[in-house]
């Protein structure tokens, strides 16, 4: 990739990743990108993680061209930008670690040698000149972790910002940007709106041109779209207008009852609403997490399960939860053959979101779709249009 003359890609791709910490399916891998600046000084932009740092250290050297690193700046600290950082020190043992306070009281925890003699403390507000090019430091605390930090380099007018803008995945064109950087955000950064609200508020009156992500292809098109969106995001806005159905089904009923409500959604609404249905048990959570929020109404039906809700919806409502769910329509619909437990459930599961409004009555199946269920279906998905 290429973000300009003199400040080089040295980034890596593990196309062979297929669970990203552990818990996020990957269909193509994951970029972890670092970056060089070659000035009168020199400085490399994070490391990355473990699996690829051979990899890595070749594309480091590539891009020196035969000099050696003055700096290297630590944005972040977490595993998957920070197992570079020893074998850099072991191949340039004078080069200087650039990070805050908190990096440098966080770091002993990741490397057990002592590095404090290299250490080049900035604050927020900070600068670093390596020469043409000039770096200000701006701390951005929770987005996603306490030591995060950006930071702008104002004769390229770039932005080395972290894991924001980053995305899954390891394509490197920016075509359907949003659908992997939206699952990356919601799941990974999605608590820390108003962190990121913050940020993006200091980083207005900078002329920026280019991002750098540590995540996800460099951007220098359409910046006010990545911007935007991060803004929306952030804010806990949906970003459509629509309805997300969530479905978490032992035996198939509550599916059944799924797809008349996604039925009568589309003819009341002569196709003119999107209406989106996802099986819980059979789909990936982390997409439903970024659907959920994505749209402003979401309809949550589930069977009952040893008097509490199926797992699967279960699991789906505390990540919900977790990541500040709120400013959202909802709806229930639950399934029980003995004593009907999921409505209550997933009420108070949900009971810590902000802003939700309840949308109709709670619906309950008992085992088989009825007919009175769909005239209540039906009636539900009238509601639904409505708001
Ligand atoms: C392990 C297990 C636990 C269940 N626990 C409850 C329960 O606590 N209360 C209840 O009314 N039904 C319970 N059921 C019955 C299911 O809720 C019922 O089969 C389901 O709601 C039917 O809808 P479905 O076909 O969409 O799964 C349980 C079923 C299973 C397999
Ligand atoms: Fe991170
Ligand atoms: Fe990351």
């Amino acid at each position: 990739m290429f973000v300009s003359d003199t400040i080089k890609y040295a980034g890596t791709a593990d196309e062979e990743l297929t669970l990203f910490e552990s818990q996020y399916v990957l269909e193509e891998g994951m970029l972890y990108n670092s970056y060089v600046i070659l000035d009168e000084k020199v400085a490399v932009m994070d490391t990355c993680d473990q699996r690829m740092t051979e990899q890595w250290l070749e594309n480091v050297d590539r891009v020196l061209e035969g000099r050696k690193p003055d700096y290297l700046v630590i944005h972040h600290l977490e595993p998957d930008h920070s197992a570079g950082i020893l074998k850099l020190h072991e191949k340039y043992p004078d080069m200087k670690l650039v990070g805050n306070a908190l990096t440098f009281r966080m770091l002993p925890q990741f490397i057990e040698e002592d590095l404090s003699s290299l250490y080049v403390e900035v604050d927020d507000g900070g600068e670093l000149s390596l020469g043409g090019h000039n770096l200000t430091f701006f701390k951005a605390p929770m987005v996603h972790w306490p030591e995060v930090m950006v930071s702008y380099e104002s004769s390229d007018k770039v932005l080395f910002s972290a894991d924001a803008f980053g995305k899954f995945g390891t394509a490197t064109d920016t075509e359907d940007w949003a659908c992997e950087a939206r699952r990356y955000y919601f799941n990974i950064v999605g608590k820390y709106g108003q962190n990121v609200q913050m940020l993006l508020g200091r980083l207005k009156d900078l002329d920026v041109k280019v991002i750098c992500p540590l995540h996800g292809p460099v951007l220098s098109d359409r910046l006010d779209y990545y911007v935007g969106i991060y803004n929306t995001w952030s804010s806990y806005e949906p970003e459509d207008k629509g309805i997300f159905i969530a479905c978490s089904s032992i035996h198939g009923n509550t599916l059944q009852a799924a797809k008349y409500l996604e039925e009568k959604l589309n003819e009341l609404s002569g196709g003119s609403v999107k209406v989106v249905l996802t099986d819980l048990c059979r789909s990936d959570w982390a997409e439903a997490v970024e659907d959920a929020f994505r749209y402003d109404r979401m309809v949550l039906m589930s069977s009952s399960y040893n008097t509490g809700v199926f797992p699967p919806m279960e699991n789906f409502l505390h990540h919900l939860a977790g990541d500040n769910y709120c400013r959202r329509k909802l709806a229930v619909v639950e399934n029980g053959t003995w004593a009907p437990s999921a409505a209550r459930t997933i009420k108070s599961i949900m009971e810590p979101c902000r802003d939700i409004t309840w949308i109709g009555d709670v619906i309950t199946i008992r085992t088989r779709v009825t007919d009175e269920n769909r005239a209540q279906l039906t009636e539900l998905a009238r509601k639904l249009l409505e708001v």
